[in-house]
């Protein structure tokens, strides 16, 4: 496969999608043709599944929800990843299955190699060439989120000790793959973040 594959990670609130953004700009901006997607609901069969995930509004069993996810992302791999990485292309996902072992392996207390095998036998083993974790403290990223005056959703809602869970799950998670990682430090200034992102990407293009 010859493009290049980028996931963006982090808990709620750090800021991914406007780094996301702001590279796919940068990118473009080179002449790359870039695919800008997110999970969920990458697909119009992941915007129904987004729905349950997000907005059901009673129990959701902790292996149910790990497989609507995993779900989500075997129809957007299929479907819209592995196609236009294949066109040659550069796709920059918002969230990917590092999400599913943080957020269901760790927050929910499934096992974390459980949830990482179902999602790459979802996946077939694609994996991102790059992952940018992007870092910050769960009450500073809950403030910040507080502030987007948005309605918070069904895992939003989540009490502070689940994002930080999340969060030293993902660091676990990028200390186990450095070579794949670039961890940034969020509570530095969105073009201080987006340089080191731009750095790290430069070597790859
Ligand atoms: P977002 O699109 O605003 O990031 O919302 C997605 C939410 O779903 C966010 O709270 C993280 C969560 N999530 C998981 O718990 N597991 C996953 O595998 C993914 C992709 C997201």
């Amino acid at each position: 496969m010859s493009g290049l594959f980028i996931s963006f990670e982090g808990i709620d609130g750090v800021g991914k999608s406007t780094q996301a953004d702001l590279l796919e700009t940068w990118l473009s901006d080179k002449g790359k043709t870039v695919v800008r997607t997110l999970e969920p609901g990458g697909t119009d069969v992941g915007v129904e599944i987004r729905k349950i995930l997000l907005h059901h509004k009673g129990d959701l069993a902790p292996r149910a929800e790990a497989a609507l996810f995993a779900a989500d992302r075997a129809h957007h791999v299929a479907s819209k990843i592995r196609p236009a990485l294949e066109r040659g292309e550069i796709v920059i996902t918002d969230r990917y299955f590092d999400s599913s072992v943080a957020y269901q392996g760790a927050g929910r207390d499934l096992s974390r190699t459980e949830v990482r095998d179902l999602s790459l036998w979802a996946v077939g083993g694609l994996l991102p060439q790059l992952t940018v974790l992007l870092d910050l403290p769960a009450e500073e990223a809950r403030s910040r989120r507080n502030n987007s005056g948005t309605e918070p959703d069904r895992l939003e809602r989540e009490k502070i000790e689940f994002f930080e869970t999340v969060r030293s799950a993902y660091l676990d998670l990028a200390k186990v793959e450095p070579e794949r990682f670039l961890v940034v430090d969020a509570s530095v200034s969105v073009e201080e973040m987006q340089a080191q992102i731009r750095a790290r990407v430069s070597g790859l293009i």
